[in-house]
């Protein structure tokens, strides 16, 4: 679903930029227009630097609609968010948004199962408060490298199949919400599951996770492999991409991605925008591998 209001440009005072550890970072935005229409899966442009003529797209990770506030998760990779990583309280940034096509709800009675991948866990964390608030029984599982993780912790006490409860650790926002979470790793960590975040996955889909509605955001083989789960297991779902971008409104079609829909004839494909119609699509339709016409 895509909004039916232009985004517009706004000024907006930056009321927190704190580390988070490594190169990770937890921004406050204060731009009510923003805080009152977004919803999980939209994004904003930020103009990080005036020595820059692209914005950076970032995902909305929630929204304080009374406060009029935006909060965004972001890792710093590059000049842009290393701007951004110096930005002080009380400064103010351009921001354009909300922008995008945001997540829908699963079917009637199904619950919800979201895979993340490092940053890719901002949309999710939205979306994930978002279906639990609407009643849906939401699993947040989540793949992690940073050294320390960026957010609060506590024992786990809700259950995910085919994982031990109680368990060391969950994220404590999320479990005092009534949301299963468990963390993954590709290095042997406490409290961790030791593998990949789409392994974890599959485990928990076998132990009888009851055909889920999936949800997905994160690099882009964690993507492509957790695209192959659902095939698998002929699950259904939506996967949020961050294509590279650059205006942001459909102008240059320099965020393009190629997707197989059903309208297009079987072995076919094209190209949509992302930043217009995504970066939510539904999860199955993309393909990570055009030029072998190969759908994972
Ligand atoms: C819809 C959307 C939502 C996003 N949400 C988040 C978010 O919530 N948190 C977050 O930290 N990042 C997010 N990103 C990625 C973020 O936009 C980029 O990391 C950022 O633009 C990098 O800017 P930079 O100037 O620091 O780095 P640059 O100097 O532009 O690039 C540094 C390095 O990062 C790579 N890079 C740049 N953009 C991307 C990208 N989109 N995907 C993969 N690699 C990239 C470049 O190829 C280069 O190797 C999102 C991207 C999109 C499209
Ligand atoms: S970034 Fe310009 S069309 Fe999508």
């Amino acid at each position: 679903m895509s909004l039916s209001i232009p985004p517009l440009r706004y000024c907006a005072r930056i009321l927190d930029n704190r580390s988070l550890g490594g190169a990770l970072f937890h921004l406050v935005l204060g731009v009510p227009p923003i805080a009152t229409l977004a919803q999980p899966g939209h994004f904003l442009q930020l103009d990080c630097h005036p020595s820059l003529t692209l914005p950076r797209p970032f995902s909305i990770m929630g929204v304080d609609g009374d406060k009029g506030t935006v909060d965004i998760f972001y890792q710093v990779v590059g000049a842009g968010t290393a701007y951004m990583s110096r930005w002080q309280p009380g400064q103010e940034a351009w921001v354009l948004g909300p922008l995008g096509s945001c997540f829908t709800m699963p079917p009637h009675g199904v619950p919800a199962l979201l895979v993340a991948g490092g940053v890719g866990l901002a949309p999710l964390r939205f979306l994930a408060h978002g279906l639990r608030r609407a009643g849906v029984q939401v699993t947040l599982l989540w793949g992690l490298e940073a050294q320390t993780i960026p957010f609060a912790t506590v024992p786990a006490l809700l259950g995910v199949a085919g994982e031990p409860v109680p368990a060391p650790l969950a994220l404590q926002m999320e479990e005092e919400a009534g949301i299963a979470t468990r963390l993954a790793s590709m290095s042997q960590r406490d409290g961790f599951y030791h593998g990949l975040v789409s392994d974890l996955l599959e485990k928990v889909i076998a132990a009888g996770g009851g055909n889920p509605h999936l949800y997905v955001c994160g690099p882009t083989a964690m993507m492509a492999a957790v695209q192959s789960v659902a095939k698998t297991w002929g699950l259904q779902g939506e996967v949020s991409l961050e294509s590279h971008m650059a205006c942001g409104f459909g102008g240059c079609a320099g965020c393009v991605v190629p997707v197989a829909t059903p309208d297009v004839g079987v072995g076919a494909w094209h190209y949509v925008k992302c930043c217009t119609e995504g970066p939510v699509l539904p999860l199955g339709q993309v393909l990570w591998n055009p030029s072998g016409a190969q759908q994972q």
